[in-house]
């Protein structure tokens, strides 16, 4: 895919997440506002839209309605920037910027960027749960299974869990990668998972594309972890050589900066075999997985 044509699909997709989230968020005329004005900063306006493009990509080869899919890219946008809130707390990860912005503890307060990431968690299900854009009960109830598997102590917030107990606990190669995989991976695979679901595609014709999602997972993180490493804060939108100076157990710091590189490229070329299956149609999927790890923010 050339690259105009993938820059076009990102901006589109970003333009959508955000007149989405405009219209979601209408802020109301009494002391809630508040709150509302909270969850609009930290979801308008910023951030790549990954899981968004990535539930676009895989509904795609399916012929879904470009509507239900954004809806499912919703719902796991939120997820997504309700972790990113919270784990910029002063309890977590105590950052101050955010997608080049102030997290939303300092531009509000800890008690409004708690409540905006509970009001956003709970605003993922009420999407999933809209029988007007999503008519089928199946896909309704199969998403909502998929994510809530996903976020909560066996995904997201299971490896949250993980991460901060590798800033005090040496985490093997096995261990580092288990985390990311429930740190980052699970959102990630939701959002391939979400394309399938809504296309109808049964559980054993989903192989591929499950392999293709753990590896990009894998190789977005290592990303992640190589920008705190060796970023650029202005670039990044967001404070790096954090990880080092808690001393967190990553793939950087297991591997070096070298070979953690090596391993997010090889694991592209994984992502890429796995989806042989497909034509020409999962174009997009390949370009995704290139910029999940040759990204700079
Ligand atoms: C950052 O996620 C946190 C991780 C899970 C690694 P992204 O890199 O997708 O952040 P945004 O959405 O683009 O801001
Ligand atoms: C955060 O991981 C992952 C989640 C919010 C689930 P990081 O702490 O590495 O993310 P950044 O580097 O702050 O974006
Ligand atoms: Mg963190
Ligand atoms: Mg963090
Ligand atoms: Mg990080």
């Amino acid at each position: 895919m050339a690259p105009d044509q993938f820059a076009a699909i990102v901006a589109a997709t970003a333009q959508d997440v955000d007149t989405a989230f405009d219209r979601l968020l209408a802020v109301p005329d009494d002391p809630r506002a508040r709150l509302y004005h909270a969850m609009r900063h930290a979801a308008m306006g910023g951030g790549k839209r990954l899981r968004p493009l990535l539930v676009r990509a895989t509904a795609q080869l399916f012929n879904v309605d470009l509507v239900q899919a954004l809806q499912a890219g919703l719902a796991v946008e939120c997820i997504h920037v309700y972790s990113l809130i919270h784990d910029d707390l002063p309890c977590m990860d105590d950052d101050d910027i955010r997608r080049g912005k102030p997290t939303v503890h300092k531009a509000f307060d800890e008690a409004t960027a708690v409540l905006a990431g509970d009001s956003l968690h709970a605003l993922a299900f009420e999407l999933l749960a809209n029988n007007h854009v999503l008519p089928d009960p199946f896909v309704r109830s199969s998403l909502s299974h998929a994510l809530a598997h996903a976020s909560g102590p066996q995904g997201m917030a299971g490896g949250q869990m993980m991460d901060l107990v590798a800033e005090t606990t040496p985490f093997d190669l096995a261990m580092v990668t288990r985390l990311q995989q429930l740190k980052t991976g699970a959102l990630i695979s939701f959002s391939v998972e979400a394309g399938a679901i809504l296309g109808h595609v049964p559980p054993e014709g989903r192989t591929g594309l499950h392999g293709y999602a753990r590896d990009v997972g894998l190789a977005f993180q290592i990303a992640d972890d190589l920008i705190d490493a060796e970023g650029d804060a202005a670039i990044a939108g967001k404070a790096v050589g954090k990880d080092a100076a808690q001393g967190k157990g990553t793939f950087v710091s297991l591997l070096g900066i070298d070979r953690a590189r090596a391993q997010a490229s090889a694991l592209v070329e994984q992502a890429h075999a796995h989806l042989h299956g497909f034509g020409e149609e999962a174009d997009l999927l390949r370009a995704i997985a290139r910029f999940a790890v040759e990204r700079d923010r």
